[in-house]
């Protein structure tokens, strides 16, 4: 079945930084799950569905010039964003491929770290937006070396008194295409053990970051 979602990310693409809800509400998982990537100097991190590459300058921070990012994503809107924050941040240590990280083998995922494993891996409001995601999911995990750590941040409906704002949280999921109900952390034990996890933004944001047998 032809990928649908790109068509969410064309226009909007130069907009989605300002458009996001980033400072109110997901940068929030951004801040929980990345410290617990427990990212060295020199780390190689690769990046699903990066998007405009919002991960980039957390990563950026914790990986110094001698590590490496690399993003993936389907859209090339979005990939031209993300391709413009490099270039305006003077960023010389990010790669971002076109692909669509359901089908993309790990093997591709690897070339630009000449097929070694990651040292870590994320998945931002990504894999809820893929029909497949138990694939990504799979060719995530297999592209990360073993004790690499790999960390899945997504959505589901706000719970408890945050139940509230439930008609807001399914309005923004479905302005962008992901599915609220996909729940892609649940099968985070595939492929890890130790697994942490953390619930920001009364439950509508879930963190799970294990590390890779
Ligand atoms: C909601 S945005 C999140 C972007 C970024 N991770 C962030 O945290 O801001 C979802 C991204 O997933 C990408 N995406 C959706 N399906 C994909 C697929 N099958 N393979 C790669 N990227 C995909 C979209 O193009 C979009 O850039």
């Amino acid at each position: 079945m032809p990928p649908t979602f790109p068509s969410k990310y064309t226009v909007s693409a130069r907009f989605y930084d300002a458009i996001s809800a980033e400072w109110p509400i997901y940068g929030a998982g951004r801040a929980a799950a990345i410290p617990l990537l427990h990212l060295e100097a020199g780390a190689w991190v690769l990046d699903v569905g990066c998007g405009t590459g919002l991960n980039f300058p957390w990563l950026q921070r914790r990986i110094d010039p001698s590590g490496l990012i690399v993003g993936v994503d389907v859209s090339t809107h979005m990939l031209e964003q993300a391709r413009r924050k490099v270039r305006s941040r003077g960023w010389s240590n990010v790669q971002v491929l076109a692909g669509d990280a359901t089908t993309a083998t790990a093997a591709r995922l690897r070339e630009p770290i000449d097929g070694a494993g990651y040292d870590a891996a994320i998945a931002t409001y990504a894999l809820s937006l893929m029909d497949d995601w138990p694939a990504a999911l799979a060719t995530m995990a297999a592209a990360c070396r073993p004790g690499a750590r790999l960390a899945i941040v997504d959505m589901q409906p706000p719970q408890g008194h945050a139940a509230l704002w439930s008609p807001l949280a399914r309005l923004a999921c479905r302005a962008g295409g992901s599915d609220i109900h996909a729940r892609p952390w649940t099968l985070l034990d595939h492929y890890c053990e130790d697994i942490t996890a953390r619930s920001v933004r009364g439950g509508h944001i879930q963190v799970r970051v294990g590390t890779v047998r």
